[in-house]
């Protein structure tokens, strides 16, 4: 039994790794957020409240952050600014929580000598061409595209720095993009989900080539956990499902699920530097660690996803008009 501090355990996978860690362990959580405009504390409801503690703060405040770490045997590290669209358009806040941030839980961690898990992304390595028989892998050199992908590139850099230079205890895993339930409505796949529930448009940008590699979050989840009970200090560990699609397939996709027309969806304005294509290798993390997804079927947990959207309208109506505003005044 161990007690796991959470960091960002509001956001979408933070919650979606609090369901699965009290589901199917004998943990305790400690999670701790501060519960910016993507943390939503009606995602951890119904949670058993004899396991789960509630910490409203910052990251950047390294006072709290060093009060809290020794109360844990190690800290799951999920806080971040993580939509790109936003590092577009003010890259401040990803500076401040993604490097500041993933900074002083490092000079925490380094005091106290907790465990860290670090939870980054696969945008760390760049793009590939859509014909690229390659795919992303623990050695694939580092070249992020926008805002969000640098900063996250400059924490896993922190993060093995401070392993190598202080001996932190610390692991890293790059995970491919997650659905599922509790994900914001500024994200692709629950946008459309829900402008497709209240008879808007779909809207796609530019031809809805860009092909990403789904994941559900609660195989990310159980790949986190294989890490922190198997994973070597010091090394980084890819997660991915084999789930590549071009945009376009899942706007059909929802559109399909949901009864409407195939085209009833909008092109809109391409974002800028947009990554073309991402994929995973995870050889290392199946044969290494003996993990294996089980959301090996996109369209089920998909639909899944869609039911999820349609019952928790309470949970994602609030947050839905100013999203649309934000994209309409860029023309998406
Ligand atoms: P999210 O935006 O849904 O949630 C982020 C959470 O962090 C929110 O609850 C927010 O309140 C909290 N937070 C933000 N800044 C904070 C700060 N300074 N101090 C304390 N809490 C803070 O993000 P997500 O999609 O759940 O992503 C979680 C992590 O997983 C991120 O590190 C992201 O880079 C990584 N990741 C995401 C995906 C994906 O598909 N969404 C894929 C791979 C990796
Ligand atoms: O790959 C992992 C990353 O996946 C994570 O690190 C990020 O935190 C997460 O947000 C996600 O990044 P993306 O930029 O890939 O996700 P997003 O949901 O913003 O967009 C997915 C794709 O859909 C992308 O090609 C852009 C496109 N898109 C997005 C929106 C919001 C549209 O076509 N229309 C839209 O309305």
């Amino acid at each position: 039994m161990a007690k796991l501090l959470v960091t960002g355990g509001a956001g979408f996978i933070g919650s979606n790794f609090v369901h699965h860690v009290l589901g199917t362990t004998d943990d305790t959580v400690t999670v701790l957020d501060k519960l910016s405009y993507a943390g939503n504390l009606a995602s951890l409801d119904g949670l058993d409240e004899r396991r789960l503690r509630f910490v409203r703060g910052d990251i950047t405040d390294a006072e709290l952050v060093g009060e809290l770490m020794p109360e844990h045997d190690a800290v799951v590290h999920f806080a971040a600014e993580s939509h790109n669209d936003n590092s577009l358009h003010d890259p401040r806040p990803f500076l401040d929580t993604n490097i500041i941030g993933t900074y002083t839980l490092l000079e925490a961690v380094r005091r106290s000598g907790v465990r860290l898990h670090h939870i980054s992304t696969d945008e760390v390595y760049g793009d590939l061409e859509l014909d690229d028989p390659q795919r992303f892998t623990e050695t694939t050199p580092y070249n992020p595209s926008s805002p969000y992908s640098s900063t996250k590139a400059g924490s896993d850099l922190l993060v093995r720095a401070w392993v190598r230079s202080f001996g932190v205890q610390a692991t890293i895993s790059n995970c491919s993009n997650n659905y599922g339930p509790f994900q914001h409505v500024e994200k692709f796949i629950p946008r459309q989900i829900t402008n497709a529930l209240r008879g808007e448009r779909p809207k796609l940008y530019g031809a809805g080539a860009n092909v990403r590699d789904w994941i559900h979050a609660t195989d990310h989840s159980s790949a986190v956990l294989t890490i922190l009970e198997k994973g070597a200090i010091g090394e980084t560990y890819l997660i991915g499902a084999d789930g590549e699609k071009n945009n376009r397939e899942v706007v059909e996709l929802i559109l399909a699920l949901l009864g409407q027309p195939a085209d009833a969806y909008d092109s809109v304005t391409d974002r800028a530097g947009h990554d073309l294509r991402y994929a995973i290798d995870s050889t290392k993390l199946r044969t290494e660690l003996g993990w294996e997804p089980e959301f090996r079927d996109f369209e089920a947990g998909l639909a899944a996803t869609i039911d999820w959207y349609r019952d928790n309208e309470a949970w994602w109506a609030p947050a839905k008009d100013g999203v649309e505003a934000f994209y309409a005044a860029k023309g998406q």
